[in-house]
């Protein structure tokens, strides 16, 4: 089950946190992966570990934001493994301000790490995902992370969610989209809960603001509450899912949201 033998993958962010895991995860299920960043020294790291661990890893400098990074890193991964099969547009920040605090050079920030980072390494990477779905059983796969908060609104940071409900729909328009054009690409979202990443510090501090104290640890257990499995995730937990929707086991998913929350958005 979700093997991903003679495989070649593509994930941004992969420095820390959910990338890094999902990057792990795939190498050990048989990928080539090449990891982006714009954290240079902890990407290297971390394909460091992958090939320490056996795998194979290809370690990038990656601004999601740009399009001449974008296309640097479909040309090396074309390059050096002769394919590219999955793409995980995983890179993403955070707020943690309410809007009307938020300034406009945030909310750029936001939208351009958050969206436009999605939409370029999809329209970056697609000619070769396109071809190499041609000769896969369940063609290629690019998938999408979302969040909660892409389905549901959010009180703790309404711009972040409204680049999160793009990510939403931007994943089910390019899985239509890619199904008229007759190219293979199957394009699916996952929806994470809170997460215990970098990223999840980061939004209990933004709670424990919120609740006009700086006990972090109380916000964290409010967070924990609020999902009915009774703990946090993990990124594992998302890894997992990933590499589900990246492998041919999900061949049947298209413009698909995989919700992996605890429970979260069930009440
Ligand atoms: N942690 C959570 O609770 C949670 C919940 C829902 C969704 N998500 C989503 O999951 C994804 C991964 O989050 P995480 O929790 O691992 O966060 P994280 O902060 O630990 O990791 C995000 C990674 O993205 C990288 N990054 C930021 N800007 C970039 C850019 N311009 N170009 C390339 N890389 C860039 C960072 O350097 C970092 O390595 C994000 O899209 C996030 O929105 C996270």
């Amino acid at each position: 089950m979700n093997r991903l033998d003679g495989k070649v993958a593509l994930v941004s962010g992969a420095a820390r946190g959910i990338g890094a895991e999902t990057a792990r995860q795939m190498a050990a299920a048989g990928a080539k992966v090449v990891i982006g960043d714009v954290l240079g020294e902890r990407v290297l790291e971390t394909a460091r570990e992958i090939t320490g661990a056996g795998g194979t890893a290809l370690a990038l400098a990656l601004d999601v934001t740009s399009e001449a990074s974008w296309t640097a890193a479909a040309a090396a991964a074309t390059k050096e493994f002769g394919k590219l099969d999955i793409l995980v547009n995983n890179a993403g920040i955070f707020l943690g301000k309410d809007l009307m605090e938020a300034t406009m050079e945030e909310w750029s920030r936001l939208v351009a790490v958050n969206m436009t980072g999605v939409w370029l390494g999809t329209k970056t990477c697609a000619p070769a995902l396109a071809e190499s779905g041609k000769s896969s059983r369940h063609g290629s796969a690019i998938v999408n992370l979302a969040s909660v908060a892409g389905l549901v609104g959010s009180q703790l940071d309404p711009l972040y969610s409204m680049t999160k409900g793009g990510v939403t729909l931007f994943t089910k328009s390019t899985a239509l989209s890619f199904g008229r054009k007759g190219w293979r690409i199957r394009v699916n979202s996952i929806h994470p809960g809170v997460i215990e990443t970098d990223m999840g510090a980061q939004t209990f501090a933004s709670r424990a603001r919120a609740a006009g104290s700086n006990d972090v640890d109380e916000a964290r257990n409010v967070a924990m509450r609020q999902h009915p499995i009774g703990r946090l995730g993990v990124a594992e937990d998302i890894a997992r899912g990933i590499v589900f929707l990246a492998s041919d086991d999900s061949g049947f998913m298209t413009g698909s949201g995989m919700v992996v929350d605890g429970g979260l958005t069930a009440q």
